[in-house]
């Protein structure tokens, strides 16, 4: 363009600073999700070139204003993420909320990770979109993009900032271990765990939790040059991790835990638990257990941890389960547990039990993952994920390389403090006890219901006392309480 004279030098400045400015601001890269990832089979978004949107629900407004409060400004706040984009994120970052939750600072900051790529209104400066596969709406017919690979450039500083504020934080649940929880999502053990492997592991699919492969580009420079696109890198500012609310810092409790949360607070107001507690008999030999590479420490397990012990427990919990008392003399009328067992989510009977680790499935107690192709090294076994479901009972997906859920058959977590006994503060690998917990219903003004629970435990007592007599390897013991919601699950040690 030329420019001669001054009113069009004026023109040609205004022209360059628009251009400029457009640049600067960023848009989108991507709005709205487009079917799934073929090989994740995650959902992914919706290639898109153009400004950020309104969100559309109140509630994916508080999700936001929640989980990524740097992002929120106030009622009609414009993002490059839908509402359903924003939901798929909250689901994704469940198992780090469980783990840095007590840390708000450090939390913050890792979540500022998704919250700037997925919604940040300007992200097309520091995402670049480096693979699509295009994707035909299967409703409407309409042709997209579908996103399946990204580069996400980060400065230094945030990188670091974020890695500081999360690096010394402990697992909210087995605080006294040494593992700080970033080892388990690093991919590393937390010695080796660096800025740049936490976000490698971050961002790649191998990892089974990343929907789509995200490459992290950590640079000290404030542009980078992408294929003549320029970037610049992301640099939301971290809070730093202090014990003690500061100005610009919020209250951080790095190194303690959480408190226990309420393990019946889905319970009826007053039900009642019949409890199987197990030992193991005679003297045996710890479990020795290699952590799962490229960790070079050992996990020491009680003997109560023995696979083949686990499944004779599990063959009891079965024979439990399946036990009919008869009920009413005159037309062979029996009750089972399922007859009188609570149900969590309406589907299976709620049993707080180790097993339910494994949903009370044997095959999955056997479960061995080997390096490929030569199967020298084991990448993971029952113990790591039984270990892995102490720190996250609530997980759906842990992150070792088996990728099982903890959930119980009924949907539901079994937490720790009430399958085991005998470990010494959060050392559940110390256990010398298994105990089994099957809630049951229990309507103090309904007396049918409680005729039944009486008798199905008359019943129980019995098989509990005979099964004992005939297993060398067990010692046991039955009780059954009734409990109020709330109360502290008493730890009392019968026989
Ligand atoms: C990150 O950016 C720098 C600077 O442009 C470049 O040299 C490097 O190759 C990039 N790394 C990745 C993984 O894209
Ligand atoms: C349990 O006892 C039986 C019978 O004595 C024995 O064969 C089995 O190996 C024992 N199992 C364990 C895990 O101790
Ligand atoms: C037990 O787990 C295996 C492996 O995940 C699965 O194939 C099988 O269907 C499960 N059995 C039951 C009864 O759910
Ligand atoms: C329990 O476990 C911890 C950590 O593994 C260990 O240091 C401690 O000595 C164990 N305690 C007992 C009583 O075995």
């Amino acid at each position: 363009m030329e420019c001669f004279h001054t009113w069009r030098i004026l023109v040609c400045f205004v022209c360059f600073t628009w251009t400029v400015s457009l640049g600067d601001s960023g848009q989108c890269v991507w709005y709205g999700q487009c079917g799934f990832d073929p090989a994740t089979k995650k959902p992914v978004n919706c290639a898109y070139n153009g400004p950020a949107k309104p969100l559309q629900t109140p509630h994916a407004v508080s999700l936001l204003k929640q989980y990524c409060p740097d992002l929120y400004q106030g009622d009609g706040t414009r993002t490059c993420c839908s509402d359903e984009q924003l939901k798929t994120l909250v689901d994704n970052i469940a198992v780090p909320v469980q783990l840095l939750g007590h840390c708000p600072s450090c939390l913050h900051n890792f979540l500022n990770i998704y919250c700037y790529m997925t919604c940040a209104p300007d992200h097309s400066q520091f995402v670049t979109v480096d693979r699509t596969t295009p994707y035909v709406d299967p409703k409407t017919g309409q042709k997209d993009l579908q996103v399946n690979e990204v580069n996400y450039a980060v400065t230094d500083d945030f990188a670091v900032g974020m890695f500081n504020s999360c690096a010394t934080v402990r697992l909210p649940i087995w605080p006294s271990a040494k593992e700080p929880a970033i080892g388990i999502l690093c991919g590393h053990s937390a010695d080796e765990c660096t800025p740049k492997n936490w976000l490698d592991y971050m961002g790649n699919t191998g990892n089974q939790q990343t929907p789509f492969q995200i490459n992290f580009n950590i640079t000290d420079k404030p542009y980078i040059n992408r294929a003549g696109h320029l970037v610049t890198p992301q640099n939301a500012p971290t809070l730093p991790c202090t014990p003690t609310h500061t100005q610009g810092a919020l209250p951080c409790t790095c190194g303690q835990p959480t408190k226990r949360p309420q393990f019946d607070k889905h319970f009826p107001p007053i039900y009642r638990t019949e409890q199987l507690i197990v030992r193991r008999t005679g003297h045996h030999p710890k479990i020795e257990h290699q952590d799962p590479p490229p960790a070079i420490s050992t996990t020491t397990f009680s003997p109560i941890f023995d696979k083949d012990f686990l499944h004779q427990v599990l063959d009891l919990q079965d024979k439990v389960y399946a036990l009919r008392a008869p009920y009413d003399n005159h037309n062979d009328n029996t009750v089972s547990l399922t007859d009188i067992c609570f149900r969590l989510h309406h589907t299976d009977c709620t049993i707080l039990s180790v097993l339910n680790y494994f949903q009370n499935n044997g095959t999955r107690i056997d479960r061995v993952v080997r390096d490929q192709p030569f199967g020298f090294f084991t990448l993971a076994d029952y113990l790591d994920h039984l270990k892995y479901c102490t720190w996250v009972p609530e997980s759906k997906i842990d992150t070792t390389a088996l990728h099982e859920s903890c959930l119980g058959t009924d949907g539901g977590p079994t937490y720790p403090w009430t399958a085991f006994q005998g470990f010494d503060g959060y050392n559940y690998q110390n256990a010398t006890a298994l105990v089994i917990t099957f809630v049951v219903n229990y309507d103090n003004n309904n007396d049918a219901e409680k005729a039944k629970v009486q008798k199905w435990e008359t019943t129980a007592n019995e098989f509990v006392k005979n099964y004992a007599l005939h297993q060398p390897n067990m010692t046991l013991s039955f009780s059954s309480e009734t409990r109020h919601r709330g109360d502290k699950p008493s730890l009392t040690l019968i026989g």
